[in-house]
């Protein structure tokens, strides 16, 4: 009832997406997780059903009730279950009770410190006297509506920055920065050594190689490539056929390029800064993101020969090869 009527006010903004999760719906057990939700390594299919709901949003509003002077039982140990999922996110709250719920909001406060949250300042608090005709019928008091808005407000905009917070950082269990991804400087207006119509051809092959992965048109992709080309990925790592790290030859680089369109989540097109240039090879470095909104770094280098691709090398940045340890070692052998 709460939930669904903050809901409907958040979607008259049209400033983000927003949807209702309701715990009950998860069937979660009391935690029975056997490592601490901290290590990601989550055990039960219902923790991973969870997990990967939470996962999907930038920032929660936590609409609880309040229940001797904290929140329900089944919020806390909802919350209990994950840590990542949570962690450098936004949380708003909207609490209702027959005190109006301020003190459970105090406390969830507490909680999601803890899960290194960003708890935003304004709230809304809904009594059963008042906001609840004849405590049941739900009927808020008009001047909830701006403390609302306030709310969401800051909500949107926190979970905003903090997405470049998660995309950008890496962190350790214990949620502390351990590493952060280096700017990537624009290339400016590319070398002076190499002769400007080289370089447009190169942008332009790079753009139908582009265009051709993200349309999964294997057909224009091999057409790209000289039929003696040499193309290196670290992605062999994340197709279930066992591809030599290093591909010879246009059949075996077709063969690659087909798995990778089937398997692999491919990055959405990004747009590229000039390549850099020494007259026979071009090297970009850029940023991608993934579907997932995962950042990740890539430097490609290309070597031509009349104007098709003869060398395809792909080096990934740390974000990037964290994803290869996940699926493991499958389809890797050298030559
Ligand atoms: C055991 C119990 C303890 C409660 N404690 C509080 C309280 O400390 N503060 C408050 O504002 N309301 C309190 N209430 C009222 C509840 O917040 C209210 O009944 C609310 O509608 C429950 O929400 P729910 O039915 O969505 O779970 C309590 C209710 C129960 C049953």
């Amino acid at each position: 009832m709460v939930a669904e009527w903050v809901l409907g006010q958040a979607n008259k903004r049209g400033d983000a997406e927003y949807t209702v999760v309701d715990i009950a719906e998860y069937n979660l057990p009391l935690f029975d997780e056997p490592i601490p939700p901290r290590m990601s390594r989550y055990q039960g299919e219902h923790t991973k059903a969870w997990a990967t709901v939470i996962d999907r949003y930038d920032a929660f509003v936590f609409v609880t009730p309040e229940y001797n002077h904290s929140i329900s039982a089944a919020l806390k140990n909802a919350i209990d279950y994950l840590f990542r999922e949570w962690q450098h996110k936004a949380a708003g709250f909207v609490s209702y009770g027959a005190d109006k719920g301020v003190r459970a909001v105090e406390h969830l406060r507490q909680i999601v410190g803890e899960l290194a949250m960003a708890d935003v300042r304004a709230k809304v608090a809904l009594s059963l006297r008042s906001d609840f005709e004849n405590f049941s019928d739900f009927k808020p008091r008009d001047h909830h509506m701006p403390l609302l808005d306030a709310m969401l407000d800051e909500v949107v905009l926190w979970g905003e920055a903090l997405k470049l917070v998660r995309e950008t950082h890496r962190f350790n269990p214990m949620g502390q920065p351990i590493e952060k991804m280096a700017p990537i400087s624009d290339a400016g207006s590319g070398p002076s050594n190499t002769a400007p119509d080289l370089i447009r051809s190169a942008i332009e092959i790079a753009d139908r190689w582009n265009a051709a992965l993200a349309a999964g048109d294997i057909d224009t992709l091999t057409t790209l490539y000289d039929p003696e080309v040499i193309l290196e990925s670290p992605a062999v790592y994340m197709l279930d056929t066992l591809f030599p790290g290093t591909m010879h030859g246009i059949k075996e680089v077709r063969a690659f390029l087909n798995a990778v369109i089937q398997q692999v989540p491919l990055p959405l097109t990004s747009r590229r800064p000039p390549p850099l240039a020494d007259g026979r090879l071009f090297m970009w470095e850029f940023r991608a993101r993934t579907a997932g909104g995962d950042s990740r770094d890539f430097v490609e280098v290309m070597e031509l020969r009349n104007n098709l691709i003869f060398q395809h090398r792909f080096y990934w940045g740390w974000r990037g090869i964290s994803s290869l340890s996940k699926v493991g070692t499958k389809g890797s052998s050298s030559r």
